[in-house]
């Protein structure tokens, strides 16, 4: 079946979706959805007039209600500043349209839930680019988990970091403005760190956070003097409570000066524990307490045709899947919904779930108390 594509937003993510739509058919063959480029759209016209010549769209616009209400588009695929996702999501949707949504979902749990409210409602593919899921490393955790064998979950301990931004001569951006972000690290890194966390744990109940701006001024553009405030956390901490009693100890920072992709954390259990870095995507760490006494210790997995998802890339063990490949894999997902109909995890529902953790986070920063994360506006536990 064709999957006649719209897509909003010809930036890095614009490009690895398409990028991931071409690789999933050749992973995974016609049979799961074909896509067809049919149409792309942004605000600055160079970049959808070489997004269209290069990545292979019939045709280009530079506004993004051409795409919703074209007939011949199937699904719109957002992948603008985080700003736009509510609008341009809700619009797709009251237009007949499945989406296809870069995270975070929208900018506020409010948003987000309507939007999941919506999507359901009218039964459309409501699908939210948390990529990590999709990740087969994560997908395996999520199995020990969930088979028991780690025991009883006490803590997951983990953190986002990169340094891209610790230089404070890059100017200011709309990752740095909260009406086009609604956070800083929390939303860009941290979010990635809670879809993990909450798909393989279940969600947050309560939080404790404290959150910094490290460089408080940068260049309104490239060599410039003249500065604008940042106006959201450069870096976040966070103490959760998770619903089913696990403690959690969960940070992000955009200004980590050495580190890259440093997504990295650690479930420990009352019957083992494993730990797993991004930056090592292929290896998964696992320490058994029913080990004979004298065996104990830290094993190594690497990737295998035995892990979900790995072997539409490999047909043998230990060679390395990277970033672009989730997308590969997040692309499969979403194509086979809209043409086998088949059930897929980050759904808007999920994408929301987030959005509430993310919120309940802000609040309890700025408030400097305890957040009941299930509990609209949040209330002090
Ligand atoms: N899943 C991931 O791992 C991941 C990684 C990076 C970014 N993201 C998300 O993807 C989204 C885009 O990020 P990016 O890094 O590609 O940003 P980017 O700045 O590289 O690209 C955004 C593009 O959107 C265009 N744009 C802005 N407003 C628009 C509008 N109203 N209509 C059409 N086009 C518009 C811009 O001109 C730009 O070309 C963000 O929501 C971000 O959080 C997700």
């Amino acid at each position: 079946m064709d999957v006649r594509i719209g897509l909003v937003g010809a930036g890095w993510m614009g490009k690895a979706h398409t990028n991931a739509f071409v690789n999933a058919l050749m992973a995974f063959g016609p049979d799961y959805g074909k896509p067809v480029f049919e149409m792309v759209s942004d605000v600055n016209e160079n970049a959808a007039k070489n997004a269209s010549e290069q990545l292979g769209f019939s045709r280009y616009t530079t506004d993004w209600k051409d795409i919703v209400t074209d007939k011949k588009v199937d699904v719109v695929d957002i992948a603008t500043p985080n700003a736009f996702h509510y609008e341009i999501a809700k619009a797709a949707v009251e237009n007949g349209k499945h989406v296809y949504c870069e995270k975070p979902l929208t900018l506020t749990a409010e948003q987000s839930v309507e939007l999941a409210e919506l999507a359901k409602q009218k039964g459309f593919v409501n699908y939210v680019g948390y990529n990590n899921v999709m990740n087969p490393a994560n997908a395996y955790i999520k199995e020990l988990v969930d088979s028991g064998r780690l025991g009883r979950i006490v803590k997951f301990t983990g953190t986002y970091d990169q340094d891209g931004l610790l230089d404070e001569s890059i100017p200011i951006s709309w990752r740095h403005i909260n009406k086009f972000s609604g956070s800083g690290a929390l939303g860009d890194l941290g979010s990635h760190l809670l879809s993990i966390s909450q798909f393989i744990l279940g969600n947050i109940q309560s939080v404790n956070a404290l959150s910094k701006i490290v460089i408080k001024d940068r260049p309104v553009k490239e060599g410039s003097s003249e500065l604008a405030a940042v106006e959201n956390d450069d870096v976040i901490s966070i103490l959760a409570n998770y619903e089913n009693d696990a403690l959690g100890t969960i940070s992000s920072s955009r200004v980590a000066a050495g580190r890259k992709n440093f997504l990295t954390y650690e479930i420990q259990g009352t019957e083992g524990t494993v730990y797993y870095s991004l930056e090592r995507m292929n290896e998964v760490n696992i320490y058994f307490a029913s080990d004979n006494a004298a065996d104990r210790g830290f094993r190594q997995v690497f990737l295998s045709p035995e892990h979900k998802g790995y072997n539409a890339f490999y047909p043998t063990a230990g060679n390395a899947m990277g970033y672009n490949d989730m997308k590969v894999l997040e692309a499969h997902e979403l194509l086979s919904a809209l043409s086998n109909d088949t059930p897929y995890v980050c759904d808007f529902e999920f994408g929301a779930s987030i959005d509430k953790t993310v919120d309940a986070i802000l609040k309890s920063a700025k408030e400097k108390k305890w957040i009941d994360v299930s509990k609209k506006g949040g209330v002090t536990v």
